[in-house]
């Protein structure tokens, strides 16, 4: 029960195999009051009414975390329904596989805007609550793409904002230390949810090939290292990344 007490947003935890939703269950069930955030208001109710049936604590609110009313109506919903915001992690995010010269500039903008800004509005919302208390725990979704570059789903674009997340996390850590907020990354690999919608079995199977562990993570795995990162375990851990790939990328 390593959250006790404790109140966690989840951003895009509506996806019903995704790595949010896997999260907002597993903080759930060590004691957090959840904030099940996504712009999916379906699958948000959705994993709110499973945390609900489990005995635990939960609300839904329908987010656009590019939009900056829309992010701060998500942190005032969740200090109105339980006082205070200890957690959140930057989880809501959208790939597509294409290359530089095939993407439009749109293209470009809008998957920085949702990786990259969204982290950046979020974070910017919540921090003044953490400091309140001085206690907070930011965790961010980055990519194996952000390092190595070339996305095993995403293209140059995705890389850039995951890439991104990263110095942009270093740097938050260092401003927040004082408020007693750390702010961390996971760097999955490839992960078992939908984002990997339309990707053929051949294709899939091809993928499991360049990875030392020949498997994808489970949703569930790269949430136990965000949980981690959340905790009390990680109290000295800040500005920090961990690779959960499977060993396909090692540094
Ligand atoms: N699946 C992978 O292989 C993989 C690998 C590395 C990193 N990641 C990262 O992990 C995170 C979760 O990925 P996933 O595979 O669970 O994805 P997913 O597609 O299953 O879930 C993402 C959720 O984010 C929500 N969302 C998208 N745009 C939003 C917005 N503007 N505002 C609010 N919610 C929004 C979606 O509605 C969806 O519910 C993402 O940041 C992703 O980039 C995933």
């Amino acid at each position: 029960m390593r959250f006790t007490d404790k109140v966690a947003v989840v951003t895009g935890s509506g996806s019903v195999r995704g790595i949010g939703r896997e999260t907002a269950l597993l903080l759930a069930e060590e004691g957090a009051r959840v904030v099940v955030a996504d712009m999916n208001l379906e699958g948000a109710r959705s994993v709110s009414e499973e945390i609900e049936a489990k005995g635990r604590a939960a609300i839904f609110v329908q987010v656009d975390i590019t939009d900056e009313t829309s992010v701060k109506a998500m942190v005032d919903a969740a200090v109105a329904k339980y006082g205070r915001l200890d957690i959140l992690v930057n989880n809501a995010g959208i790939t597509q596989p294409i290359t530089t010269m095939k993407m439009t500039a749109e293209d470009f903008q809008r998957i920085v805007r949702v990786n990259l800004f969204g982290t950046y509005l979020c974070s910017r919302a919540a921090i003044p609550e953490m400091a309140k208390n001085r206690y907070g725990r930011i965790v961010n979704l980055s990519s194996v793409s952000g390092k190595r570059g070339g996305g095993v789903y995403g293209g140059s674009h995705y890389s850039a904002a995951k890439a991104g997340i990263l110095g942009f996390s270093k740097a938050l850590a260092r401003e927040v230390v004082d408020d007693g907020i750390t702010v961390n990354c996971v760097c999955p690999g490839l992960v078992a949810t939908d984002m990997r919608a339309g990707i053929s079995d051949e294709k899939e199977h091809a993928m499991w090939e360049t990875i030392p562990m020949r498997r994808p993570a489970s949703a569930r795995e790269i949430a136990n290292t965000i949980a981690f990162l959340a905790s009390d375990d990680a109290s000295y851990i800040t500005g920090e990344d961990i690779d959960v790939n499977g060993g396909s990328h090692m540094d």
